[in-house]
């Protein structure tokens, strides 16, 4: 659709309702102010740690964006069947109601901020607001990962658009920078820290010399963890940020599923302390690379070197390493979770909102290559080559080594270095093994030849490192 703003360096037809003036700035301001004084009715769903965020982030800056943007937006409705949320909250006029239909069958409400999460409710409610002409703000990574070419072609549909800043990385403009300020780029690659409960399980472990199941309690204490921490620690919630990161990237469809997503209950303490010994630290890492054999899309546990950039993201915070071919590398580092941060990037996808139906440009941004006809050419994770940390864990018998090497020569696997922990009277003891660039399918053979082997005493930890 044509965007019909009228911008003063345009020629612009001459007729007698254009306002005369001699004051320029009445051309930056009138044509929003007269033409676009579109009402922006704001309904949102789910006022729980985000929502409440959002109601609070919008209270503080909504006078801003009126008074000085020459916006016009209203909290009209809120919705959400915890109704005791509402009096905690600055709702100021808003209509506050246990049931979404309010919300849903208010004509006056154009734009629809959903942050009920999940994927059933979730996703039916931004459907039908979709169909109704409503334009849609999210926060949910899952719903765009799992079903955004649905969701993408009913906005379409509809002539109405959906944004979802608020899905990857929280506070940080990340989906934004991708598709405006580097626009004139080919993203090259992405490797991310994109989940903050991982990053401060991962460094919790490394500085308190925690095992997992302790630092995931500390994260539990800290309210960094949900109470079912699956999703995190078993690599999902990075998952569908990258899967999201993936699409807008590629230019097609990656869905959730797709690609090897590992999470982080595998890493064992001495893996932390060993990968230090070795100058290195452990992250759980996305990783999106344009290959020639296609994408390269895979989250699972890395080992980066001390000097690495993204090895200094500690604690909650997250990082996006981009690489476009004009601007080479950028860092975007920031909290990816959390209250404010996330009403952060909510807040300001309702004023992107606000702005594109004042200039009446409701799909300035296209997204016509979310399409489930139109998915990205994957690099299976067997494809891919990297350098590898294995941890075997043998008997301290002769001729281990020389048969582990073996079997690691045979698959053309060169040894990097070596290193093997005394025992302190254990009957198994740790061998080290960093690799030179391998192929992953050379690697798990030779692990599956020498897990034959009776000397082998558990199973073999496998980390792949970035650099
Ligand atoms: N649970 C996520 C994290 C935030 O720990 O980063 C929401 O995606």
């Amino acid at each position: 659709m044509p965007c019909k703003r009228l911008l003063p360096y345009l020629k612009v037809n001459l007729t007698k309702n254009n306002i005369i003036t001699r004051d320029v700035k009445d051309f930056f301001c009138s044509e929003r102010i007269s033409q676009n004084m579109a009402k922006i009715n704001v309904g949102i769903v789910g006022v729980g740690t985000v929502g409440g965020g959002v109601v609070k982030a919008l209270d503080a800056r909504i006078d801003y964006f009126n008074n000085s943007l020459g916006l016009d937006i209203r909290l009209a409705r809120i919705a959400d069947k915890v109704t005791s949320r509402f009096s905690q909250l600055p709702v100021r006029d808003a209509v506050c109601t246990a049931d979404f239909n309010d919300v849903l069958n208010d004509d006056s409400v154009n734009v629809v901020v959903e942050l009920a999460g999940g994927t059933g409710f979730a996703r039916t409610l931004v459907l039908e607001s979709l169909k109704r002409g409503k334009h849609v703000v999210t926060a949910n990574k899952a719903l765009i990962a799992e079903y955004g070419p649905e969701i993408f072609e009913t906005a379409d549909k509809a002539g109405v658009s959906l944004y979802f800043e608020a899905s990857v990385g929280g506070g940080m403009p990340v989906i934004k920078a991708i598709r405006e300020g580097l626009v004139g780029n080919e993203i090259i690659s992405i490797r991310t820290i994109i989940n903050g409960t991982c990053n401060y399980i991962l460094t919790q472990m490394a500085t308190q010399g925690l095992p997992f199941a302790d630092a995931l309690a500390a994260a539990q204490e800290n309210g960094y963890a949900e109470a079912d921490p699956t999703l995190d620690v078993g690599g999902g919630d990075s998952g569908h940020k990258v899967a999201i990161l993936a699409s807008l990237v590629s230019g097609g469809y990656v869905p959730y599923g797709a690609f090897s997503v590992e999470g982080i209950t595998g890493i064992a303490k001495e893996d932390i302390i060993f990968a230090a010994e070795l100058g290195y630290v452990v992250k759980l890492l996305g990783v999106i690379r344009k290959c020639e054999a296609g994408l390269d899309v895979r989250v699972h546990p890395a080992m980066l070197p001390k000097w690495h950039i993204l090895a200094s993201v500690s604690g909650v915070f997250n990082a996006v390493l981009l690489e476009g071919n004009a601007v080479g590398q950028m860092l975007i580092y920031g909290r990816g979770a959390g209250e404010m941060p996330t009403a952060s990037a909510v807040v300001g996808d309702i004023v992107d909102a606000a702005r594109n139906i004042a200039d009446n440009c409701p799909k300035r941004v296209p997204m016509d290559y979310y399409r489930a006809d139109k998915k990205a050419a994957l690099v299976p994770i067997e494809r891919i080559e990297s350098r590898y940390y294995l941890r075997f864990n043998v008997s301290d018998n002769p001729g281990v080594l020389a048969s582990i090497t073996s079997c690691l020569g045979a698959e053309g696997i060169s040894i990097a270095s070596v290193m093997q922990k005394e025992g302190a009277g254990e009957a198994w003891v740790p061998v080290i093994i960093i690799t030179h660039d391998a192929k992953e399918r050379g690697v798990r053979r030779a692990i599956k030849d020498i897990e034959k082997e009776a000397f082998v005493r558990a199973p073999t930890q496998v980390i792949r490192i970035e650099e």
